[in-house]
């Protein structure tokens, strides 16, 4: 607590010099370095830069093959139509396979050395920021790369090269395997949100980037955080629901702005 008490009054101080200043980019730099705890929340937004589209923003939505990818990307079309749903999936992870990380992503696994405690929530399933070498991401949404049987549960990994999916059927009970992601009208992994709201609950400074800040559980993160008094900045081009409960939001590309910072 005490630690927390002393980053607030350096908040206080730096928010009075920056405000004559006004450059909101300096102003998160100056509080990183002397901040302890970070928590980060991203979405589709931070693997743009590395040509992963996102579902929203640019005042489009993303859609398959007339579908809109909130219908395609659900738990009923898993029931009524599972080869529809790995065509999908198998269509983004062709398109992974030539997406590497980006400037944020590395900027963000670096931040494992800088600070003594960097949680990593995301929302993506592409895997760059375990490519670019963060360490135990929280994945709220699993990951495109694996996939589960939907009956014994059991587990696959496949490669980047396995498109499309291999297995087709899974190696022990012979029954069909799914992408292992949280399709819409599912639960996030067990223990997974909790993981992130602790976190969110105890860091000094919360960043939120590149996401729409419009599905929960997740969305909810940077709530928490600034319920419990953190400093909470949010790295993105748009507006989202969550820019006025920002303490400092950052306009633009977060491969731009997150390795200035
Ligand atoms: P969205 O596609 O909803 O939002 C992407 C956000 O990134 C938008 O707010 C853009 O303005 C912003 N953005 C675009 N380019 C950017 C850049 N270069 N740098 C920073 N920000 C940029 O993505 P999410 O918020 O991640 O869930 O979507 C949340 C969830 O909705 C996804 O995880 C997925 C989807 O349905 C599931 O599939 C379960």
């Amino acid at each position: 607590m005490k630690g927390k008490y002393s980053f607030h009054n350096k908040v206080f101080k730096t928010l009075q010099v920056m405000s004559q200043k006004g450059n909101d980019v300096e102003k998160v730099s100056d509080l990183l370095k002397s901040a302890k705890r970070i928590a980060v929340l991203t979405g589709a937004g931070i693997s743009a830069e590395s040509g992963v589209p996102t579902f929203r923003g640019g005042g489009g939505t993303a859609v398959w093959k007339g579908m809109r990818f909130d219908k395609i990307s659900s738990a009923e079309m898993v029931r009524s139509d599972l080869p529809a749903v790995w065509e999908w999936f198998d269509y983004r992870r062709g398109v992974l396979r030539a997406c590497e990380p980006n400037p944020a992503h590395f900027a963000i696994a670096e931040w494992q050395e800088r600070f003594e405690s960097l949680t990593l929530v995301t929302q993506n399933i592409d895997g760059l920021h375990r490519a670019a070498g963060s360490r135990d991401v929280i994945e709220v949404h699993g990951n495109i790369h694996r996939s589960r049987c939907v009956n014994c549960s059991k587990l696959f990994q496949m490669s980047r090269d396995d498109v499309p999916h291999d297995p087709d059927m899974c190696k022990v009970c012979k029954s069909p395997v799914r992408p292992d992601v949280v399709l819409f009208g599912e639960m996030l992994p067990e223990g997974a949100y909790e993981k992130g709201a602790e976190a969110a609950a105890l860091c000094d400074i919360f960043f939120t980037i590149g996401t729409s800040a419009l599905v929960y559980p997740a969305a909810a993160l940077p709530e928490v955080a600034k319920r419990a008094g953190a400093f909470l900045v949010e790295i993105n081009p748009e507006e989202t629901p969550l820019s006025h409960l920002c303490d400092v939001s950052l306009k633009g590309p977060a491969g731009e702005i997150v390795s200035k910072l």
